[in-house]
Parts: structure tokens; sequence; C-alpha cells
């Protein structure tokens, strides 16, 4: 499996007409619970964002077989977790816990030292895939996935 990290340049001049970002958005849409509508993939400006891919093979475009998207605020040590998905196929094959590692070497890098996130309540698979990993639950967010759909703020360093 292939770790890359992603900037600005890893696209095309149009984001609209890419294909690499063509099949991220195809994974969102596919596989994570709550996809981006296809407009704010296109308005992603990449400044402050961390998005790292995971590849079966050097075919970036053919073979993306997950991702995770952050927040990396420069002055701020804590990065906000966004997003990460595997695809449903590759599902606990230890990707999503590698490719998160992968992140989290290149974030510490740059003096990155904890990380935030949110997750619906009921998404059993992340929230037992967080702890695996470390972080803890800090509180209850009420309502906020939408009405009756309550999140769990969780976090911890990241080493
Ligand atoms: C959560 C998700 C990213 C995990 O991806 P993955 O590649 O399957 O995870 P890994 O194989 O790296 O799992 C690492 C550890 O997480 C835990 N885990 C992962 N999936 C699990 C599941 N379905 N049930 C219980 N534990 C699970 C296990 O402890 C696992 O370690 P183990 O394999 O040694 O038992 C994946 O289920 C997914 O894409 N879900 C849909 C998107 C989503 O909900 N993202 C999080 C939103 S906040």
């Amino acid at each position: 499996m292939n770790f890359i990290a992603f900037d600005r340049n890893s696209f095309g001049p149009s984001l609209k007409e890419d294909k690499l970002l063509k099949s991220l958005i195809q994974v969102d849409h596919d596989d994570f619970p709550q996809p981006w509508r296809v407009e704010d993939w296109h308005q992603l400006t990449f400044e402050h964002y961390g998005l790292y891919g995971s590849f079966e093979s050097g075919d970036q475009e053919k073979s993306l077989q997950g991702f995770a998207l952050f927040r990396e605020l420069p002055g701020d040590e804590t990065v906000h977790l966004l997003k990460v998905v595997t695809r449903s196929s590759a599902r606990q094959q230890g990707l999503a816990r590698k490719l998160l590692e992968f992140a989290f070497a290149s974030q510490h890098e740059r003096s990155f030292r904890s990380l935030y996130l949110e997750v619906e309540h009921d998404n059993q698979a992340a929230l037992r895939f967080y702890e695996s990993l470390g972080f803890k639950r800090y509180r209850e967010l009420r309502h906020f996935y939408g009405p009756g759909r309550h999140g769990i703020s969780m976090g911890g360093g990241i080493a």
C-alpha cells in the first residue's frame, strides 16, 4: 500500500476536471456517512488543510482505497480531523490505522501534537477505531449532525 500527502500541486489547474479529485469525491460519496457536496470539494483551497490518501498501486486515480482530511492551522498545535474513510471493500485490514499513522508522522514533523474530532454517537466502527488509536471520548454534542443525531467529541495526542 502507498500513502501520499496531497497538496494543491497534486491536482491539475481545474479541480472540476481533475481525475484524482473525482476519485476522492467518489470514495467520499460511496463510503462516507455524510459526504460533502461536489461543489464543496471544488472549493477546497488546500490552504491549512492536510489531505492524505492510500493507494493500492501507482495508478492513483484507479486505486484510491481511502483518505483522511484534516484542518492544520499554523500556530495551533492541535489538528482537527474532518474525515477519514476506507473503501468498504478494504475495511478491517489495518488501512485507516496505517493512513493516520502516516498523517501523524507528517504532522508531528511540523510541530502538531494533538488532535480532536467529532463522530456520530452510533458509528460503532469509527468509535472503536478511534479508541484503538488511543483517543478518548470528551463529551456528547447534542444534535450535532441533525435532530436526534448526536455527536461525540474525541481527541488525544499524536505521536
Ligand atoms: C472507521 C473506518 C475509517 C475504519 O477504517 P478501517 O480501514 O476499516 O480500519 P482499520 O482496519 O485500520 O482498523 C483499525 C482498528 O479499528 C478498530 N475497528 C475498525 N473497524 C472496526 C469495526 N467495524 N468494528 C470494531 N472495531 C473496528 C479495530 O480495533 C481495528 O483494529 P484490529 O483490526 O486490530 O481489530 C471505516 O470503518 C470507515 O471508512 N467507515 C466509514 C467512514 C466513517 O464513518 N468515518 C469516520 C467518521 S468520523
